[in-house]
Parts: C-alpha cells; structure tokens; sequence
C-alpha cells in the first residue's frame, strides 16, 4: 500500500440521489488532477451504484457510509462488505460517532463490522473514534481513544497488503463549524499511533495504517493540518458537498 495521504469525503444523509449524482459529476470533472487512492467520495447506500458510473474513468475512489457484519442472510435492511465491493466500493466508514449515537452501534458492533470489511480482499475500513465534549473537558481523552482502539481492534490480524485508517472525529467538533487546533489533533493523532504501536508493532503501524482527522474542516481552517507529523489525512463532512470548497481542501493536503 502507499503512505500517501488521503482525503476522504462523508456526504452523509444529505444529498438526494439527484443530488448525489450531481456532484459526483463535479467532483469528476473538477479532481483531474489526483492519484488513485487519494480522494474518495462516500455517498449513501442508495446512491452508491449511479455514482459509480458516474465517477468510472476517474482516480476517484468510492466508499460507503456503514456496512452489516454478517456476509449474506435474513437481516432486513442490512448490506454487506462483499456487496459494496460488487457496487464499486473500496472503502467503508465504520462506526461513525453519528451511528454510534443514533442507531446505538456498540463496540461488540463495530469490531464485528470490521472484521467483516477486512475479510473482502482489497476493501479498507476508515474505523472513527473520538472523545465527546464531557470527556475532553475532564482530560479522559487519551484513555477514550486508547480503549476505543483497544475495543476495535483487538484480535485483528493484519495481512502484508491491508490499509486500515483511524478517523480521528472529536465528537464535539463534528458539524459544529470549528475544527479543533492542528496541534491538538496532531497530539491526539500520536496518542493513537503509540496505541495502535503497541497493539501491532511500529513497522505494521507505519506501513498498514494511516490517521486521519474529521471534524469541521473547511477552506479555511485546512491549511493549518497541512505538514502536520502524524495526520495522514482528512474526513470531510460540510465542505465536501462544495465541490470547490472540497477542491480547495484536497489540493491543501495532497499537493505540495
Ligand atoms: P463535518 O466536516 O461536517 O464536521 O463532519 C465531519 C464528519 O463527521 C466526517 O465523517
């Protein structure tokens, strides 16, 4: 796999299939100018397949926003891994803190969910953690991220090839306009790499996984987490559904 960085864009539940083909179509016209793996739309279930049409002939990669641990079966609603590979998908968000408040995804969920992702050859999961405000303002944050992790990722075995990202998302800085200071996602994002090295090793760590950070990035705010050690990307919410404004932010972090 490649260390290169990564900027990942999360349409959430907020574009209509109309809408979602529309930008995708923009996106594809506007981002000529990227590698492979570099930029990845994630749209939802619904319009996953048109916008894998749309984006064919492009270096855009495509994810989706969530996915069913089990493979195949009687479980109403659900998709599995192997099903968005078939529709065009590499990459996978997996519990979002979104799911995690909403729809009560656990952690017994959310490792499941991987484990079903990293068994489809070639799919990559994007795992999110994140403290909320109450465990920032009384400094438990490191311990949230280091049992988050923990909870994810134990038992995991990590294969020569595998690319798995942490999404780094501090809950309280999801949609509310202001991104956390570079420094401090950059000191969070150490707290996870020394984790994740103590659970598989520095050289797993430094080949296999990247770190990325969500929460509020915008046009303005990018260039501060452009050069920043241990940020190997970003999770865009809101100003990803700006094909300029997510433009912007792409050539902040991928170009030199
Ligand atoms: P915003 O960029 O809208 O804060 O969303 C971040 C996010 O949750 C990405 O998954």
């Amino acid at each position: 796999m490649s260390k290169n960085k990564i900027v990942i864009a999360n349409w959430k539940m907020k574009l209509t299939l109309a809408e979602s083909k529309k930008l995708a179509q923009d996106v594809k016209e506007k981002f000529t100018n990227f590698s492979e793996d570099e930029v990845v739309i994630c749209p939802n279930f619904l319009s996953i397949c048109e916008v894998n049409n749309i984006i064919q002939g492009s270096t855009i990669g495509l994810g989706a926003q969530d996915v069913f641990w089990e493979e195949l079966g009687a479980y109403s609603g659900e998709v599995s891994a192997s099903m968005l590979k078939e529709a065009g998908c590499k990459y996978v968000i997996i519990g979002h803190s979104e799911r995690r408040k909403f729809l009560m995804e656990n952690y017994e969920m959310i490792h499941k969910e991987l484990k079903a992702v990293l068994a489809v050859e070639n799919m990559v999961p994007i795992v999110c953690i994140g403290e909320n405000w109450d465990e920032r303002k009384t400094d438990r944050r490191d311990y949230v991220l280091f049992e988050q992790l923990q909870q994810a990722l134990t038992g995991i075995e990590v294969k020569d090839n595998q690319e798995i990202i942490v999404a780094y998302e501090p809950i309280w800085a999801i949609g509310s306009g202001t991104a956390i200071e570079p420094a401090e996602a950059d000191y969070a994002h150490k707290i996870i790499r020394l984790t994740l090295n103590d659970m598989f090793g520095e050289d797993v760590v430094e080949n296999n996984f990247k770190i990325i950070y969500g929460g509020s990035i915008n046009k303005d705010n990018v260039v501060g987490f452009n050069g920043l050690d241990n940020i190997d990307g970003l999770l865009v919410g809101v100003a990803s559904l700006n094909p300029d404004e997510f433009l912007h932010v792409a050539n902040k972090i991928l170009k030199k």
